[in-house]
């Protein structure tokens, strides 16, 4: 199996046992290896290495006891501790339109009913759809869970409020509010896991996740600019 099937094929559970996301994650899924593995060939011990397929293949078996609930449905709080924004206010500081959550390793994004899509009617609906971005029936409101993994080689990329977008530290991909890919080495847009709104909590499904919405093309993009126009290029 070529490097790079290896690296698509993992689960996102698969992925954070092995790797742990963050920095090192470039060169760990570059190289196909564990945290381990790196490590060891930091230190030139190469000679012993544990096959990447053979962890994995371990490592799902005993990773609820692991990871705890990552990889199954994660309630997070009330909806209403998640407060919409337009895409100019979003502030992951002060709480608007984009929240952390660390146990679903996701960013929550709620985004107002007059945001400002390109796209109209059922062609819009068509591609939310796809996108999972899910309108919510009692507000007009936006909502999605968008997974912190760099879909380039693996990094957690932030929101930046200076930005009002999100930024990959590694090699600068950059993604739009709703996970649309900017510009950057990044292959697709951010991948986004399943989100349920209907119920009191939010819950977001980190066993089910879309690692395929493509590059955005004119017929399909969502926004067509930053919510501010400023330089983003650190
Ligand atoms: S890992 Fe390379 S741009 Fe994010």
């Amino acid at each position: 199996m070529a490097q790079n099937d290896k690296e698509s094929s993992r689960t996102p559970q698969e992925y954070e046992v092995l790797s742990g996301g963050g920095a090192e994650s470039a060169e760990i899924a570059r190289q196909g290896l564990s945290r381990r593995q790196l490590l060891r060939g930091t230190i030139g011990l190469a000679a012993g290495l544990i096959g990447v397929e053979s962890v994995g293949a371990g490592i799902v078996m005993i990773y609820p006891t692991l990871v705890g609930k990552f990889g199954s449905k994660i309630t997070l709080q009330p909806k209403k501790n998640y407060p919409a924004a337009p895409l100019a206010g979003f502030d992951i500081e002060k709480g608007k339109g984009v929240f952390y959550e660390y146990t679903a390793l996701s960013y929550i994004v709620h985004l107002t009913k007059d945001t400002p899509w390109q796209l109209h009617g059922q062609e819009l609906q068509n591609i939310l759809d796809s996108e999972w971005i899910v309108q919510d029936p009692t507000d007009g409101t936006y909502w999605a869970a968008i997974y912190q993994r760099c879909v380039h080689l693996g990094c957690k990329f932030n929101f930046r409020t200076d930005c009002r977008s999100f930024k990959c530290p590694c090699h600068g991909s950059h993604y739009n509010n709703d996970g649309e890919w900017l510009s950057g080495p990044a292959p697709r847009s951010a991948d986004r896991f399943e989100i349920d709104i209907s119920g009191k909590n939010i819950v977001v499904n980190t066993g089910k996740l879309n690692q395929h919405v493509q590059h955005p093309s004119p017929t399909t993009l969502l926004l067509t600019e930053l919510p501010v126009q400023i330089p983003c290029n650190t």
